[in-house]
């Protein structure tokens, strides 16, 4: 589609229902009926940035701060093979302490085990993304979160839109499988740099697209901004099923936080994957990018059972292997 046709389509409610229709044929079409299960380890919520949106952002002196040490890491891998996911994320706040070779380090021990490694570290250097690949990482997570520059801008205090694009560039040059994505319901996001965000998906040819709605937290400067609405982001999330065919689209947390089966209305709108957190709940508690995030009472194996049972319930079934992108 071109970006008149993507606005058309942003712009229109009329058609919602055969969008997400279509949306879920190019899924099966192209992804099949199988969705990918990614355990998500969330091993530290320090951050050195301060992005608006974000409760994590360093100004937030509220929130208790943890780090997991490389044991307290791997014990959670261990978890989460045990529990049968193949696909580990290690995801963090931008943490320096965990410095190249105690990265590498932690990548190492966690790729003796047969699993496919997903880090969503943030924005770090060409020679760092290479050890990490080096070592044997397999995807990175590194949202554009938009592609509106001067949004962009307002959103991230001392960051740089170009250095953003140059770190997703970076990553593909390496042969990681890169995820990128976007927030959807920013103040002052037109529907036109929605349809941005996918043509610049498309573009970069991203292996996997997370798409979320805006959720505003309480200890961040964008408190009283208005939540972003669940529909805009799924209609965002379909087209970008319809329009990139055979990547990889989490059904993201924050479309089940903000809308009542929000995960299985995604999986039926052209998302195959899904991300169950395998932290400790204590430290799920204090991984609040935003509020009441689904997901942080739940018990790794309860959850894993609804989950295969929701699952059958509308024709799908786990994967058996890894997941990478099909080609
Ligand atoms: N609401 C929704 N999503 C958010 N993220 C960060 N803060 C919020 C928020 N307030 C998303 C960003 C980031 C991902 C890890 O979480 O898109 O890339």
């Amino acid at each position: 589609m071109n970006k008149q046709e993507i606005t058309d389509i942003l712009s229109d409610n009329s058609k919602n229902d055969w969008l997400f229709k279509k949306a879920d044929e190019t899924r099966r079409k192209y992804v099949g009926d199988e969705v990918h299960l990614r355990a998500l380890i969330e091993f530290s919520n320090i951050c050195k940035r301060q992005c608006l949106y974000c409760g994590l952002r360093s100004p937030n002196k509220e929130i208790e701060r943890y780090r997991l040490s490389k044991d307290e890491i791997l014990d959670s891998v261990k978890k989460a093979i045990k529990l049968g996911y193949q696909t580990i994320v290690l995801q963090s706040g931008e943490d320096d302490n965990y410095y190249q070779d105690k990265m590498c380090d932690i990548i190492k021990e966690i790729k003796k085990h047969d699993v496919a490694l997903t880090l969503s570290l943030g924005e770090k250097t060409f020679d760092e993304y290479k050890a990490y690949k080096d070592c044997g990482a397999d995807r990175f997570l590194l949202r554009i979160e938009t592609t509106d520059k001067k949004l962009y801008q307002q959103m991230h205090p001392n960051a740089s839109f170009e250095n953003r694009v140059q770190c997703l560039e970076n990553l593909k040059t390496l042969g990681f499988e890169v995820g990128t994505g976007c927030l959807v319901g920013l103040a002052n996001q037109t529907i036109e740099s929605l349809a941005n965000d996918i043509l610049f998906f498309k573009e970069i040819d991203a292996d996997m697209i997370g798409i979320g709605p805006f959720i505003p937290h309480n200890q961040t400067p964008l408190k009283d901004m208005k939540q972003g609405d669940f529909w805009l982001a799924l209609k965002v999330m379909a087209l970008t099923r319809i329009n990139l065919l055979n990547i990889n689209i989490p059904a993201t947390t924050a479309m089940e936080t903000i809308y009542p089966q929000g995960r299985l209305i995604a999986l039926q709108s052209g998302a195959n994957v899904v991300m169950p957190n395998v932290s400790e709940i204590e430290n799920r508690k204090k991984y609040e990018i935003y509020p009441d995030k689904a997901g942080v009472y739940d018990d790794e194996i309860e959850f894993k059972k609804k989950l295969e049972k929701d699952l059958i319930s509308i024709g799908r079934t786990i994967s058996t292997h890894k997941g990478f992108r099909k080609k």
